[in-house]
This record gives structure tokens, C-alpha cells and sequence, in this order.
């Protein structure tokens, strides 16, 4: 083994390809030394600001104080019980904080998991207990996980689900609302009508599943319109709303949850990524008659809930509050959008500058052509940006978005630094 002082990037790029399944993507071949707040140091040394934050878990930055300290007070008492085997009170506050958060003038429950995956699992399990069917429908340009339920759910091919099929049956996919591409919120709302009469009886649908603001397909937010047809279809056939809020969660839409701008609150939201600072777990929350179907047994995981990840998602709430970082979602959000339309004024590649508080992206076309979306011109800026210092990450259905992550808890200055980066980037590419 390499002491750090001696390893560099393409040593260890050269030791994955020999250990490590090909499968497994990276979209940087660099390796971290160490990371804090907004910026990380990779084992050479160089300096880069984290406009990433791990695909939206970071939203209190790399190793913020006092979720470390959360963490490391957690270790010292017990790190492991089960918590179907012994409880601890960790759990419990943390599903009464969810609870309070989440929207919808109902009672609510919440059970606590490891995965976004498992998660939306869990989330379709409950749906399907409450409801005792088993139809789920979702929605094109979707992502929801890598299980293979949840591979079922995305709505995008490769490279997620290429080669790993079947899938689990009962899904069906309908059209997300997207005008930039040419799809109404009429046409979106005509295509889950065009399932229930060509495919399956609403009366054998438990859900539809949605994401506030699509991650992985590319940033596009569903237009509260959109929310309002979707819950009225669902109210007239006793179909539930589940929110995948794994990535628009813990605070990076503005709201802790996205949801809670919806004119409708959901009947479950899925949670992860952010909602513990970098540490594994998720959730499901939701209306207490939906989460009470399963039996005593029926739900859990040996590291669900871990005491742990609690610990970290309880520091993490704290955080918010000291900090104001809801209030700071939307600041950052804004000075996002600002950066990126000034920058798209001399690129007209640039041909949409969008986002929900600070959930925030930009979509490139080819000279700003809506048919001809670039990808290659995507990931030359994105590996641009990488070599300057900058970590973003690209998405979308045709690889043309790319998105910013960064954590609330960054500067001003220092986002003003990551955006002139991406300027200079895109000015590299002339
Ligand atoms: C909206 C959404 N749902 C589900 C998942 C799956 O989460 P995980 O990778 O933690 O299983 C992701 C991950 O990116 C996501 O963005």
C-alpha cells in the first residue's frame, strides 16, 4: 500500500481498473484526500470547489462541525442495536422532527431506512399494504434508485438499466410535463388518463410516484399545475401521491421539502441524500393510516435507521435552524441563477437557466437549436471546469444539463469563484 503522501490520481485510477467492477462509474479520475465545507483536496494536493456535494448530500458541506461532533458523541455511546431489536431515542426524535416538517394538515409517521433505493421501496411497499394493489405509475425521465424496483421506476435506460432486466411488473411510466421538449402539462396529465384506459384499471394502481424536481433526468420541475391534475386523478380512483424527495429533500428546494411548495401535499415523500451531511440514511414519511398498513415485522433492515445516521440527520436540522439555511437555499439559489444567465448571455448554447431554490441548472443545444441538445459541448465544460478546480456534474435524458449542487453552507465569494470557473470554461470551448 501507497503511503498518501506518494499517491496520485493516476496511480490509483490504474489500481481501480485492476480491482474494481467497471460498472461503477467516476465521473472525475481524481481521488480525495480530504474535504471541507465547499471545497475538497485531492491526493495531489490541488484544490477544487464542490459544486457536486457528493449528488446532493452535502447540503451542510463536507464535515460540517457540528454534525461531526453529533457523530462522534454517537459513536462513543453505541453504533449498532438494530432498531427492531432494541430501540434507541435518536429514531424516535427524528421521526417527530419529520413528522412536524413534512406537509399535509394530517397525521404523519415515519420510518427510517438506509438508501434513497430503499427508500422508494419501502415507500411502494406501504402504498401497496394500504391500498392492496399493486400498479405503480411513473414517470419518463424519472430516476429512483438502482434495486431493481427502482430501476423499474426510472424512466431512462442507459445506462441504468441496460442489461439488468426484467424488471419487476406492474409500472408503467407516463409522460413528465416538460415544455421545453415539447410536452404540455395537458399532454403529461392525458398520458396517466391514456394508461388507465390502454393499460391498467385504476383500481389496481396504488401510486404514482414523482419527483418535485427531477435529479438524474435533467432538473425539471414539475409545474405545481402538473400536482394538482396528478392528486385530482389520484383522489377520484383512491391512488396515493408518493414524493421521491431523495434528492429535492433536506432543504435544497428552498423548503425542507420541495413538497411543501406543491399546491397538494403528497401521501408519502421518500428522503435521503442531504437529510444526514454525508452519512447513509433515508426515510419514508407520510400520512399515519399509509405508513400503519404494514403489519408489526413487515418494514426495518439490520442498519435501517442506523443510531449513527440519526444522530447526523438530527445535527443536520440543527444546523438549518442555526444557520438559516433555508432562507440561505433560496439566497443561493438566486445567485446561482443570476451567475448562470450572465454567463449564458455570451453562450447561447446555454438555451435554459433553471431551478427550484438551490437546486439549479443549465441545459446546453447545439448553437441553441431545442432540437440538437449537446452533450459533447456538456461534458467538454464539465471536464474543463474539473481541470480549473471546479467538480460539476452533468444530467439529463440527453446528457446536455448541467447542474449545480453545492452546499448552502458555501460563500458568497466562493460560489462567485466556482461560477467563474464554469465562465471560463465555457469561453475555453470558443
Ligand atoms: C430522486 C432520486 N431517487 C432515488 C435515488 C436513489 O438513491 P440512492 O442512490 O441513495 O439509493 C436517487 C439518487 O440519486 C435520486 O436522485
Amino acid at each position: 500500500m501507497q503511503r498518501e503522501s506518494q499517491l496520485t490520481n493516476a496511480a490509483l485510477m490504474a489500481r481501480r481498473q485492476h480491482a474494481v467492477a467497471r460498472g461503477v462509474g467516476q465521473a472525475h479520475e481524481i481521488f480525495i484526500a480530504r474535504g471541507r465545507n465547499a471545497e475538497l483536496w485531492d491526493v495531489e494536493g490541488r484544490r477544487f470547489i464542490d459544486f457536486a456535494g457528493g449528488i446532493a448530500v452535502l447540503n451542510t458541506g463536507h464535515c460540517h462541525p457540528e454534525v461531526i461532533a453529533a457523530v462522534t458523541d454517537q459513536l462513543d455511546r453505541y453504533t449498532h442495536t438494530c432498531f427492531q431489536v432494541l430501540a434507541y431515542e435518536p429514531y424516535v426524535e427524528l421521526a417527530e422532527r419529520l413528522n412536524a416538517l413534512a406537509p399535509g394538515d394530517f397525521p404523519k409517521k415515519s420510518l427510517f431506512l438506509s438508501t434513497g433505493a430503499e427508500a422508494i421501496e419501502n415507500a411502494v411497499k406501504i402504498a401497496r399494504a394500504f391500498t392492496g394493489r399493486a400498479g405503480v405509475i411513473a414517470f419518463t425521465g424519472g430516476y429512483h434508485g438502482r434495486t431493481l424496483l427502482t430501476l423499474g421506476l426510472t424512466g431512462k435506460v442507459a445506462p441504468y438499466k441496460t442489461g439488468f432486466g426484467p424488471f419487476p411488473g406492474e409500472v408503467f411510466h407516463a409522460l413528465f410535463p416538460n415544455e421545453l421538449h415539447g410536452v404540455s402539462v395537458a399532454d403529461a396529465l392525458n398520458s396517466v388518463e391514456t394508461i388507465l384506459k390502454n393499460d391498467v384499471e385504476a383500481s389496481r394502481v396504488a401510486a404514482f410516484i414523482v419527483e418535485p424536481v427531477q435529479g438524474e433526468g435533467g432538473f425539471y420541475v414539475a409545474p405545481p399545475a402538473f400536482v394538482e391534475g396528478l392528486k385530482r386523478i389520484a383522489d377520484r380512483h383512491g391512488i396515493l401521491l408518493i414524493a421521491d424527495e431523495v434528492q429535492t429533500g433536506a432543504g435544497r428546494c428552498g423548503t425542507w421539502f420541495a413538497s411543501e411548495q406543491w399546491p397538494v401535499a403528497p401521501d408519502l415523500i421518500a428522503t435521503a441524500k442531504s437529510m444526514a451531511g454525508g452519512f447513509p440514511i433515508s426515510g419514508v414519511v407520510g400520512r399515519a393510516d399509509v405508513m400503519d398498513a404494514p403489519g408489526p415485522g413487515g418494514l426495518g433492515g439490520t442498519y435501517a435507521g442506523s443510531p449513527v445516521g440519526c444522530a447526523a440527520a438530527l445535527a443536520v436540522l440543527k444546523v438549518f435552524d442555526d444557520e438559516q439555511l433555508l432562507a440561505r437555499s433560496r439566497a443561493v439559489g438566486s445567485r446561482l441563477i443570476e451567475g448562470l444567465r450572465r454567463i449564458a448571455e455570451h453562450h447561447p448554447a446555454i438555451a435554459d437557466v433553471r431551478g427550484l431554490g438551490a437546486m439549479v441548472a443549465i441545459e446546453l443545444f447545439e448553437g441553441g437549436n431545442l432540437a440538437r441538445p449537446d452533450a459533447e459541448l456538456t461534458r467538454r465544460v464539465v471536464a474543463e471546469a474539473a481541470r480549473r478546480g471546479l467538480i460539476l456534474l452533468s444530467c439529463g435524458t440527453y446528457g446536455n444539463v448541467i447542474r449545480v449542487l453545492v452546499p448552502l453552507t458555501a460563500s458568497d465569494a466562493l460560489i462567485d469563484e466556482g461560477l467563474q470557473i464554469l465562465a471560463d470554461s465555457f469561453a475555453a470551448q470558443r
